[in-house]
Order: C-alpha cells, then sequence, then structure tokens
C-alpha cells in the first residue's frame, strides 16, 4: 500500500525520481569509469556541467583551483619557481595552476636520486619488474581519468587520450617480461681456461627524459617503465603545457614505490621551463642519458651539448612521414590510413601523414574518396564522443597552420580540402577560444620546397607520382627519416620498399598509416630525426652499461693474439707473462 502512495505521489513530480536529474548524474558518475563508452558518453552528455566535466581531476587528486607543486623528489612535493597557469586548448579554460621547479629544486631532487642509486641498482631486476608491473596496474584503474585529462591537457581527442594510457599501460607490460629477459651472452674465449660474457649493469649516472606535449605520458613511460627495470634512478622534465599529466602519473608511480617499500626518489619529477630546467638537465654530467623527444632545432642543441661532455642522448625528433598509394593498392584501406595518419592528434603526433604520393592511375579515385572521407570529420571538443579533430595544443599552431598552408599556395599548391582556420559556436561559445584549424589537403608539385618541411599542424600534401620508384625517391629526399607506409598488393613491392633500397626510415610499414605504431617494436628515426630508438625490441640496451667480462680460471697468463710478451706465451701456452 504505502509503495501504491510513494507511486501515486510521484505522479505530482516533472519526472520519475529514478531519473531526477541529480540521481541521474549520481548513476552515470558511477558508471562513467565502466566502458570507454559508457565513459565517453558521460563526458559528452549536455547535461554534464563544465565543473562535472572536470571531476576526473579530482579523481586524480588534482584541482582546478589549488596551485599544484611541479616538483618532486619522492619524498615531498615543492617548487619554488614561476606559476604557470594549465589551459584547455579546446576552450581556452583554466584547468589548473603549476608552480615550476628553480635549479635549485632541481637540485634537490638529483641529490635524492644519487642517494636511491645504489640500493635499487643492487634490488634484483625481476624485483623492479614487479614494482613496474603495478605501475601498470595502477595506471589501468585509473585509465579512464587519466585518459580524459591528457584529452583536456592536451587537446587529443578522448579516445585518443586513453589510447595513449593504454600505450603506457603496454609498456609497463613489456617492461616486466624485460626484467626476466635483461640477457647477456657468453661469448667462447680463445684462450684456454678463460670464459667471456657480456653483463648488463645499469647506468653509473641518473637518466634524464625531456618529452613533448603531444604525447604527454607515453612517451616518458616508455622511457621511464624501461629504465626501472634496468635499475636506474630518473628525472622526468615534461613539455611546460603538460604538467598536470606529467603530475598525475607521477602521483601513481610514487603512490606504488612507497607502498612497495622501495625509495620513491627512483622516479622524480621537476616540472619546468626548458630554458632552464631542461637546459640544466643537458649541461648536468651526472646525467649519463639524456632522452629528449622534441623538435630538431632543439634537439640539435641537445645532440651537442650532451656529446659535448660525453653523455648519451637518445633523440626523437621531427618526422615528415609519407605514404605511397601504389597503382596495385587497396584504396578502401589505404584512404581510411590516410585519413587516420593525416587528421588524427589534429596532425601533431611526431609520426603524422605530410606527404601523399599518389601513383597517377589512382590519382583522381584517391582524391575524390579522401575529399569525402574530411567531409565526415566532425571538429570540436575533444572530451566529445562524436569529435575526430580536436585543436592544436598551442595558438601559435594556428598561426604555423596560416603560414603553412600560404607557403603551399605560393609554391604553386591549391588547397583541395580546408584550408582555414575554425571557429566553432557549439557549447555555449567556449569553443570559440580553442586553437581549431580545419583538418587540410593541398595539391601540390613535386618540386615545392615546403615538402621538406615538417609542420606540426593537419596539413597534407598530395603529390602525383608515375610509378613506385618515383614514390621511394620521394620518400627519402627529406632530410627527416621517421615513419613511412606503402600500400601495394604486390610482395615484390612490399620486400623492395623494406630492404636496401626502400624507404631510409626507421618505421618502414606496408598497408597500414605511419602512425600508431605498437609499443612492441623500436620506435625511433634516422637522419634529422635523431637515430633514436625507444620502447621495444633491444631499446632497453640504452639504459645500460655493457661489462664485456673475461674471466680467468686457470693458472696462465695467455695473451690473446697469441701474442708472446716476454718470453713462453703461445695461445694455449704453458708460459706466465715476464717471468
Ligand atoms: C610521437 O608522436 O611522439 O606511433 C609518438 C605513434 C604513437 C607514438 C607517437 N604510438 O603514432
Amino acid at each position: 500500500m504505502q509503495s501504491t502512495i510513494f507511486h501515486t505521489s510521484l505522479a505530482y513530480l516533472p519526472f520519475r525520481i529514478h531519473e531526477s536529474p541529480r540521481f541521474m548524474f549520481r548513476k552515470a558518475a558511477a558508471a562513467r569509469y565502466r566502458t570507454v563508452d559508457s565513459f565517453l558518453r558521460f563526458m559528452s552528455s549536455s547535461s554534464v556541467r563544465p565543473q562535472q566535466r572536470y571531476a576526473f581531476l579530482s579523481d586524480l587528486g588534482l584541482s582546478q583551483t589549488t596551485t599544484q607543486k611541479g616538483v618532486c623528489d619522492g619524498y615531498s612535493w615543492y617548487a619554488s619557481g614561476p606559476k604557470h597557469t594549465q589551459i584547455n586548448p579546446a576552450t581556452g579554460e583554466v584547468i589548473g595552476t603549476v608552480e615550476f621547479g628553480s635549479g635549485d629544486d632541481y637540485e634537490r631532487a638529483v641529490k635524492a636520486m644519487l642517494a636511491a642509486k645504489e640500493k635499487w641498482a643492487l634490488t634484483p631486476a625481476p624485483v623492479r619488474g614487479e614494482v613496474v608491473r603495478q605501475i601498470g596496474q595502477r595506471i589501468r584503474e585509473k585509465q579512464h581519468a587519466l585518459g580524459a585529462l591528457v584529452s583536456a591537457e592536451m587537446g587529443k581527442i578522448l579516445p585518443e587520450g586513453i589510447g595513449e594510457v593504454q600505450e603506457a599501460v603496454d609498456i609497463c607490460d613489456f617492461a616486466v617480461g624485460l626484467s626476466r629477459t635483461l640477457n647477456g651472452s657468453v661469448i667462447p674465449s680463445e684462450r684456454p681456461g678463460h670464459f667471456m660474457m657480456e653483463r648488463w649493469n645499469p647506468l653509473q649516472g641518473c637518466v634524464g627524459i625531456i618529452s613533448a606535449f603531444n604525447f604527454p605520458c607515453a612517451v616518458y613511460f616508455w622511457n621511464v617503465a624501461l629504465s626501472l627495470v634496468c635499475g636506474n634512478v630518473n628525472l622526468w622534465k615534461p613539455a611546460e603545457t603538460t604538467s598536470l599529466v606529467a603530475i598525475a602519473f607521477v602521483k601513481l608511480v610514487q603512490d606504488v614505490l612507497k607502498e612497495s617499500g622501495h625509495d620513491p626518489a627512483v622516479a622524480t619529477l621537476v616540472c619546468g621551463h626548458g630554458k632552464e630546467i631542461g637546459e640544466a638537465l643537458i649541461q648536468d654530467p651526472r646525467m649519463e642519458l639524456v632522452s629528449f623527444t622534441g623538435s630538431t632545432a632543439v634537439g640539435r642543441h641537445v645532440n651537442q651539448v650532451v656529446a659535448g661532455r660525453f653523455g648519451r642522448a637518445l633523440l626523437e625528433l621531427g618526422g615528415n612521414n609519407a605514404m605511397i598509394i601504389d597503382q596495385d593498392a587497396d584504396l578502401d584501406l589505404a584512404v581510411r590510413a590516410a585519413l587516420f595518419g593525416a587528421v588524427g592528434t589534429a596532425g601533431q603526433r611526431c609520426t603524422s601523414l605530410r606527404r601523399l604520393f599518389l601513383h597517377a592511375d589512382v590519382y583522381e579515385e584517391v582524391l575524390g574518396r579522401l575529399k569525402q572521407a574530411y567531409a565526415s570529420v566532425k571538429i570540436g571538443d575533444p572530451l566529445d564522443s562524436q569529435t575526430l579533430c580536436g585543436p592544436l595544443h598551442r595558438p601559435e599552431g594556428v598561426k604555423l597552420f596560416t603560414t603553412t598552408v600560404a607557403k603551399a599556395l605560393e609554391e604553386g599548391g591549391k588547397v583541395l580540402v580546408g584550408g582555414q582556420p575554425w571557429h566553432g559556436v557549439e557549447k555555449g561559445g567556449m569553443l570559440s577560444h580553442g586553437n581549431f584549424v580545419q583538418p587540410t589537403v593541398v595539391e601540390v608539385p613535386a618540386t615545392a620546397k615546403i615538402l621538406e618541411e615538417e609542420a606540426f599542424v593537419p596539413v597534407m600534401y598530395v603529390v602525383k607520382i608515375k610509378d613506385l620508384q618515383e614514390g621511394v625517391k620521394m620518400n627519402n629526399s627529406v632530410r627527416q627519416g621517421l615513419s613511412s607506409a606503402l600500400f601495394t598488393s604486390s610482395p615484390t613491392s612490399m620486400f623492395e620498399w623494406t630492404g636496401p633500397t626502400g624507404s631510409d626510415c626507421g618505421i618502414v610499414n606496408v598497408n597500414i598509416g605511419t602512425s600508431g605504431a605498437e609499443i612492441g617494436g623500436a620506435f625511433g628515426g634516422n637522419k634529422e630525426t635523431g637515430w633514436g630508438r625507444e620502447s621495444g625490441s633491444d631499446a632497453w640496451k640504452q639504459y645500460m652499461r655493457r661489462s664485456t667480462c673475461t674471466i680467468n680460471h686457470s693458472k696462465e697468463l695467455p695473451l690473446a693474439q697469441g701474442i708472446n710478451f716476454g718470453g713462453g706465451n703461445e695461445n694455449g701456452g704453458e708460459g706466465k707473462i715476464m717471468d
């Protein structure tokens, strides 16, 4: 009876209780992290107020209003440098404030690392691997919130933000396996009673990781997950504009290190300006390995400084990636891959597609399909589930876009799609403060100088080629050498493309696009891309010191190459040196 009254009284309400906005919101909030789809629906819902959209910040221990200290030496968070406002590039909203580190703050972090170094280096590698396993697990648990933060601070669409966090998880998994396979080798010795082996030891110094805004977490984990299992202590200097992402991840890493009883100073963080903190790091002789991701111009400086002090530089610099669509290609696959390559992350991946070489026989057909595909791309808020192209990360990106298109036109180019900045009116005008541009396709002559430059914007140049040989030549004709793709159904072409006279890039793909590499392979490029290799395969060797060890367990002292030095020392001989 009571329930009848309850139901009867409910009839007077404009909605049923389980559909009330507050109840619905709470229900949605609880469900929002359940699946990627439910999270995307939650973030896109028009009933979600702006502050509710940023609820993921508190899930990560961050806040829009409290200033966050940007330095962590493992024991405490502190900072005494300038304050930096973190901006959502889609809306111009402030999503947080970070206090940057000063030179003294950097020094304190390095000292803490040095103090933690020996114990960590002596911790068995599989034990270090177990720590990285737990870090990966912690990231998994917060994947959606972390993905949303990546998306809000960097500007990439939410599925790509979540995908980037997945890349961090994947490399942690990889590193766990690696922690049991940091294998050296046994080498046959030419001398009797001698044993030769290669041992991989942690570096003597520290590892400095300088990462870029476009992959604000994955690239850090490519480095730190491997470096931790290799037994090193690490200092991270993230891009200024993605400091919140760095803080959120380092908080998780710190929690795991502390809970598992390890010294938290093995993974330190110094947010700050490149000119101050980045410069101090590359000059610092205690930084044995400097891993730098960024522009070729800055990378050249990093390379010179680090080489000047005989440190090691691991460089991931500019790419100017090309795709060739040959006459025998599956055009459906090729067009989809080109679209993701050129428009994904608004053209701000190192691996983004910049140059598209089309065989004359398929030229018109591909362009027609591309125009159709581009027409379906929704530009907008990266946190909306329908959006495929978010904003550029910084307002300067819009200027770069405009000058890039203008230069292409000066060189005889013809805009086929887009070509203009984009001003959205959705979301009550909020997006009018965003750094949006239209994804753009420009047809250019093969001789255009602009084909040689990488611009970090969604502009793809299209060039007609007469055959595959011309395409390969054009692919290889630039100073950069990161990623490349060929679409073909010919096995001969596939093997030529991946062989000695094929692509000169670090990443050489067939029937997949230039971007979106898996973590299992070594990632990196040649020539002005810097020759670095990170992530999978044997990239781990760069984070270790190779010791070639020869152990004499005999009573003789035979010399290699059979040298007789002072008598009685044939190879395998009986003589002792100088006796
Ligand atoms: C970068 O753009 O700096 O291959 C890294 C990709 C991603 C990594 C890109 N897995 O596009």
